[in-house]
């Protein structure tokens, strides 16, 4: 008898059958490592799935980053170097002054004011005397800064737009234009005393 001939034979032993086969557990390993490489890399690439960002950019915030800035922008920034010179050391990084040297800037009516008027006086040629800030009383004195260090109507307005608008000390007053502070400026360019609160309350606030 040949026996290739026998097993090329449909036997009944050999039909189709349907039955459980269990499947590699290193399979289920395989797609876990998939999955996870997957979600690394959307990670990392997807940019939040914002449609408007794209390769090389991973994120909104750095293509936000990279428009042009605005001229508020801008005067805020310059605001912040010069804050960071002139008026940290007496009001302090956190914007609520220190006892004994200076009153607070965050939430002061004074800054947020509807017009800068007043403060840009105040920073410009300085302030004496009893001045109310925040339902607390100051008898201090404050050096005439703007006077000092030579600033130009620019940095005033950089400097005001800073105090007025900074988000961390939850301050939000509008921005103050280089052209209004110059209006200021040419008002008070030779004055050499220092204001008092009550002369101030008497200026015209916008
Ligand atoms: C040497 C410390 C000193 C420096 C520097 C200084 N200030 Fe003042 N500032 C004071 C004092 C003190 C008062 C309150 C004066 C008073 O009691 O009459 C004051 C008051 C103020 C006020 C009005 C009151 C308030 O709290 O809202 C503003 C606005 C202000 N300063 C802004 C500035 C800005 C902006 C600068 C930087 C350009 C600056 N100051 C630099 C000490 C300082």
């Amino acid at each position: 008898m040949n026996p290739e001939v026998k097993t090329s034979k449909p036997s009944t032993g050999s039909e189709p059958t349907v039955r459980f086969v269990p499947v590699p557990a290193l399979l289920f390993l395989l797609f876990g490592v998939l999955f996870y490489f997957g979600q690394l890399y959307l990670d990392r690439y997807s940019g939040g799935f914002n449609a408007k960002v794209y390769e090389p950019y991973k994120s909104w915030k750095m293509v936000q980053d990279l428009q042009p800035k605005g001229a508020g922008d801008v005067l805020f920034a310059k605001g912040r170097k010069i804050y960071d010179t002139a008026c940290v050391a007496c009001h302090q990084a956190t914007g609520l002054g220190a006892v004994g040297i200076a009153p607070p800037l965050a939430g002061s009516e004074w800054v947020l004011a509807e017009g800068p008027n007043r403060i840009l006086r105040i920073i410009y040629s300085g302030l004496s005397g009893p001045i109310t800030v925040k339902g607390v009383q100051y008898s201090l004195a404050m050096p005439a800064m703007g006077h000092d260090l030579n600033l130009s109507a620019e940095d005033l307005a950089a400097v005001a737009t800073f105090i007025r608008g900074n988000k961390e000390w939850a301050n939000s007053a509008s921005p103050v234009t280089p052209e209004s502070a110059k209006a200021v400026l040419d008002q008070v360019k030779d004055r050499t005393t220092q204001w008092s609160a009550e002369e101030l309350n008497a200026v015209p606030v916008k």
